[in-house]
This record gives C-alpha cells, sequence and structure tokens, in this order.
C-alpha cells in the first residue's frame, strides 16, 4: 500500500497495523454472527445509479444545513466512545478535524475527552450523543453540561438493550431546551412514535451492526422511515457508509446527511487529526465526483430518481 492511503479501506489496513489488536477489534467488530456488521456494507453496494449526463455539472455544491447548522457536505462525525484508544488527543483531535472540514461531530456519552475540553479545543459545531440512563439524573447532568458548553443538540441513543424503546422517557426529557435526535430507529413504527413525542430529527442507525445482529442493513429500511417521516423533520444514517457513492445512494433515499463511525477511527489510530481530516475529505471528493457523474450539482438535485426502483435486497 502507498504511504498515502486514497480510500477508508485503505486506512481501516493502516488502522489494524497502528493499533493493538484488542483496540482494533473493538472499533472493527460486530455483533455475534456479525452478519448485518456485512449487510451494512454490502446492501449499499446493491444499489446501482441512474445517472444524467445532459447536465450542466461544471459547478459542484455539496453543502447543505443539518437542524439549521451548516456544513460543507451531508457528513457527519458519528458519536463513538474512547477516541485515544486510537490516538493519545482522543476526541479533541476528532474535534479540531471536524472543525477543519466543516463538518459537524457527535460527540459520545463514552469520550474519553471531557465535554469542556472539547468545546475549549475548537469552533467545530457539537452535538451530545447521551442515552436514557437508568439514573435519570446521570442523562440530566451530562445534557446541561453540554449545553452549557455550547453543544447544539442532544442525540438520544435508543437501541441498546439495557434501555430498550422507552418512547415515554424521550418526551419527559424536559432538562433541555435543545432539539434532540433519535438514533437508532429502523422502523415507520418507532419513527412516528419518535415524531410524536416532539424530536427534532431521526438518525437511522442499528449503532454500527454492534447490538442487535440480524438486524436490517441500515440503507435497506432507510426509504420506509423516509416515507413515514414525511418530510415533516430530517432523517440521517449510519452504518456502512465508505463511500462517496454510499453518500449519494443515502441521499437519493431520502437522507438528509450520513454519519461516519469506524472510518473516522481508522483515520484517528492511522493518523491522529490529520487522518481524520483526510477520511472526510477523501468522503467528499468522491461524493463531489459521484454528483458530478450523475447529473446533480446540489445536493437537492439527488433525488429517487437517481437510483434503480428495485429495493435493495437484504
Ligand atoms: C459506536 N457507536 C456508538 N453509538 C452511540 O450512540 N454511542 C456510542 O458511544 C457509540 N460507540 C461506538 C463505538 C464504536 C467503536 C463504534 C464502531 C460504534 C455507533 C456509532 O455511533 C454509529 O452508529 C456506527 O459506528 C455507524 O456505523 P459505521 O460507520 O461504523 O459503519
Amino acid at each position: 500500500m502507498a504511504s498515502e492511503p486514497v480510500n477508508v479501506n485503505e486506512f481501516q489496513e493502516l488502522a489494524r497495523r497502528a493499533l493493538p489488536k484488542m483496540y482494533f477489534d473493538f472499533y472493527n467488530g460486530g455483533a455475534e454472527d456479525q452478519h448485518t456488521l456485512r449487510e451494512n456494507t454490502e446492501a449499499f453496494r446493491r444499489i446501482t445509479f441512474r445517472p444524467r449526463v445532459l447536465v450542466d455539472v461544471s459547478r459542484i455544491d455539496m453543502s447543505t444545513t443539518i437542524l439549521g447548522y451548516p456544513t460543507s457536505a451531508p457528513i457527519m462525525i458519528a458519536p463513538t466512545g474512547m477516541h485515544k484508544l486510537a490516538h493519545p488527543e482522543g476526541e479533541v483531535a476528532t474535534a479540531r478535524a471536524a472543525a477543519a472540514c466543516n463538518t459537524i461531530m457527535a460527540m459520545s456519552f463514552a469520550a474519553d475527552c471531557t465535554v469542556e475540553e472539547v468545546a475549549s479545543s475548537c469552533n467545530a459545531i457539537r452535538f451530545f450523543q447521551t442515552y436514557v440512563c437508568k439514573r435519570r439524573d446521570v442523562t440530566a447532568v451530562s445534557v446541561q453540561r453540554a449545553e452549557r458548553n455550547g453543544f447544539k443538540a442532544i442525540m438520544l441513543t435508543v437501541d441498546t438493550p439495557r434501555i430498550g424503546r422507552r418512547e415515554a422517557d424521550i418526551k419527559n426529557k424536559s432538562v433541555t431546551s435543545l432539539p434532540i435526535l433519535v438514533k437508532g430507529v429502523l422502523t415507520a413504527e418507532d419513527a412516528i412514535k419518535a415524531m410524536e413525542v416532539g424530536v427534532a430529527g431521526i438518525v437511522v442507525s442499528n449503532h454500527g451492526a454492534r447490538q442487535l445482529d440480524y438486524s436490517p442493513a441500515t440503507i435497506t429500511v432507510l426509504e420506509e422511515v423516509v416515507r413515514a417521516v414525511g418530510g415533516k423533520i430530517p432523517v440521517l444514517i449510519d452504518g456502512g457508509v465508505r463511500r462517496g457513492t454510499d453518500i449519494f445512494k443515502a441521499l437519493a433515499l431520502g437522507a438528509q446527511a450520513v454519519m461516519i463511525g469506524r472510518p473516522v477511527l481508522y483515520g484517528l489510530a492511522a493518523k491522529g487529526e490529520y487522518g481524520v481530516r483526510r477520511v472526510i475529505d477523501m468522503l467528499k471528493d468522491e461524493l463531489e465526483l459521484t454528483m458530478a457523474l450523475s447529473g446533480c450539482p446540489t445536493v437537492k438535485d439527488i433525488t429517487r430518481s437517481h437510483e434503480r426502483s428495485r429495493q435493495p435486497e437484504q
């Protein structure tokens, strides 16, 4: 492999070499048979395009907004725990990369750095991810601390087994005035319930295939959720996004943006802040090329008609 990686897969290999096996396996692995882990990426590969060529694509604009916050491309950093396993600067390095790339970072409840450290390190737009903990005061304190430190939204992860899908709890989170995104929705039913309690956005996610094996690949259920939401609130997606073409596919199926989890960790492990920047920049370059070759000068131009109608199989 050339010393400068040219795609996410090459960063994955660099990370494999850079990290102790135990750390790499922790980042890289999925639940049980890892069926869903494989499917998260494979399902993207089954989708093909309907490119338009008779379009002026001399200028490509990838910029968009997420909950009203501007970002250079429809790419966000997903919340993942323990960035210091990858690099001594941990989440501070990740946040600086997010700022340099003009993208939004969701910081994990399980981060190694504090919200104060991350907030004071750079001016990246940050969301804070948390769970509905058994002890509500723990959730409340962490959310309020994030709010005090300038985090712009709360991302509530609802797919972890200990807490289950307790929609009523979401409604009772009057501990913050920040908008709340619910992360971990895979069905129309849950999307509707989340909307009923007034969330600001939904993240279609299976937790990077780390929780329930044989849950569906996220891209295969995106359209179901998007239909149920009916454009009322934004729908984001994560899981298996490794190429600019994957981002385009998710946007064509109605996502406002994608989040990336492991690719960021690979970049961080391989080359620290610079590595994270490279991963995001590579994905942006790939997306820009895909938009140009598909006849979509702006992200709003990316529609369902740019993909073939057959639903991806599972
Ligand atoms: C995660 N994920 C996660 N999600 C969350 O809500 N809170 C967390 O603390 C973590 N921690 C975490 C650690 C590691 C090592 C991984 C790989 C993932 C899930 C994460 O937010 C996201 O849903 C997936 O990582 C997206 O899939 P890809 O991009 O990794 O395929």
